[in-house]
């Protein structure tokens, strides 16, 4: 018997997609016909670490036809150069306008293969197939595709949104831990924005958590996944309140920059910065609850996710952080925690950054 697949739609008129949420790859196949009507064959994109690990059983359950592409794995890969070769592999395969692109694997390929989809041939349909945690809680839902640049992370990319993503929970099986920990830094960051259910689940759940239980990782993804679409339905192209899902990115792409790509794993870096704008928001009285930093810190600690910052030089940091693609002139706007469960973006100027910066663990 097939196992319970729960499905959350995000919200976005004739663009709505459904974020299904499996213990495995029973039944894809059916929803990406029901999404994408006369689909014959598709085009997986995934990269060398995940292809001999779920591809099989992927194209397997897909029952269409198609062709892989694999690409080099890791975040120093997400480069201009592979989005350049992921188009010529997709149109060497003879695509046409209806042939979906399918991204399996983590938030790097997920990034990539939604790039090339959205400007191969000016937009093909995509699918996402997350396999990390962090894919499956925060990057497949949102339709935010791109590559990092020299200049900074994400600069270059395109809003594309996927026709349906299907997070399978056994994929994570596989995932090393410290990469499924990473993950949690991003659940941690939806948790003090929501506050509520998810939050409540992190203080009692955070070692189970941590240990990789199947059952409370499936909780926190769906409210992930829930808070996430709900965001992005109010504001798909970050015209105002999708910037709050920006929180501990700051001060985290500051330190992920500074550190070269792939030295500190995303999520644990968003973490670090998310303690740094609390301390930040309290000191400058935006944050009511003085207590907020340390409970953080406390729940870092419980998920097993690094609690320190490495080694990294200021003015690399300084740098990094004016990059900022949410940058306008001299100023970056931030989410800031006023309490769990409330957040209030703060245009930062030079010196504020600084300070930001400072509050770092
Ligand atoms: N688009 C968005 O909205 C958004 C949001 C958050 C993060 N991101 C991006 O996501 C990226 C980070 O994603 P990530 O943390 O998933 O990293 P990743 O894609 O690099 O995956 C981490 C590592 O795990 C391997 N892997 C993936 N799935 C596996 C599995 N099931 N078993 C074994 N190994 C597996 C990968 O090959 C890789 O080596 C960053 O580039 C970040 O900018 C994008
Ligand atoms: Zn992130």
């Amino acid at each position: 018997m097939a196992s319970a697949v729960s499905r959350e739609r995000v919200a976005l008129g004739d663009r709505a997609y459904d974020v299904c949420l499996a213990a495995d790859f029973v039944g894809i196949g059916e929803a990406l016909r029901l999404a994408l009507p006369g689909t014959k064959r598709v085009v997986v994109v995934t990269d060398d670490t995940v292809e001999p690990l779920w591809c099989d059983a992927l194209e397997a359950a897909l029952q269409l036809p198609g062709m892989r592409v694999v690409l080099p794995a890791g975040e120093s890969n997400k480069t201009v150069q592979t989005w350049s070769q992921c188009v010529d592999a997709i149109l060497n395969a003879g695509v046409d306008r209806r042939t979906p692109v399918v991204a399996l694997g983590g938030g790097v390929v997920g990034d990539i293969a939604g790039f090339a989809a959205a400007t191969a041939l000016r937009g093909l349909p995509f699918v996402q197939v997350p396999t990390t945690l962090l894919a499956m809680v925060d990057s497949s839902v949102g339709g935010k595709t791109g590559v990092n640049h020299p200049n900074g992370k994400n600069l270059v990319g395109a809003f594309h949104q996927p026709r349906l993503v299907w997070a399978a929970l056994n994929t994570l099986s596989t995932l090393e831990k410290v990469e499924r920990i990473a993950g949690l830094g991003e659940v941690l960051k939806t948790g003090l924005l929501t506050g509520g259910e998810l939050w409540t689940l992190l203080q009692t759940h955070a070692p189970l958590l941590a240990a990789g239980d199947v059952e409370a990782t499936r909780h926190a993804v769906g409210l992930c996944v829930r808070a996430k679409a709900d965001v992005v339905a109010q504001d798909e192209r970050e015209g105002g309140i999708r910037a709050i899902l920006n929180a501990g990115h700051t001060a985290g792409h500051a330190v992920e920059q500074a550190l070269g790509y792939g030295a500190l794993r995303h999520g644990a870096a968003v973490a670090l910065g998310l303690v740094a704008e609390a301390r930040h928001a309290v000191k400058t009285g935006v944050c009511l609850d003085a207590a907020l930093p340390d409970r953080l810190l406390e729940l870092i600690e419980a998920l097993g996710l690094p609690s320190r910052t490495p080694e990294v030089q200021q003015d690399a940091l300084m740098k990094a952080v004016v990059m900022d693609k949410k940058a306008v002139g001299d100023m970056v706007r931030v989410p800031l925690p006023v309490r769990v469960g409330g957040v209030k973006l703060v245009d930062i100027g030079i010196a504020g950054l600084g300070d930001l910066l400072g509050e770092l663990p």
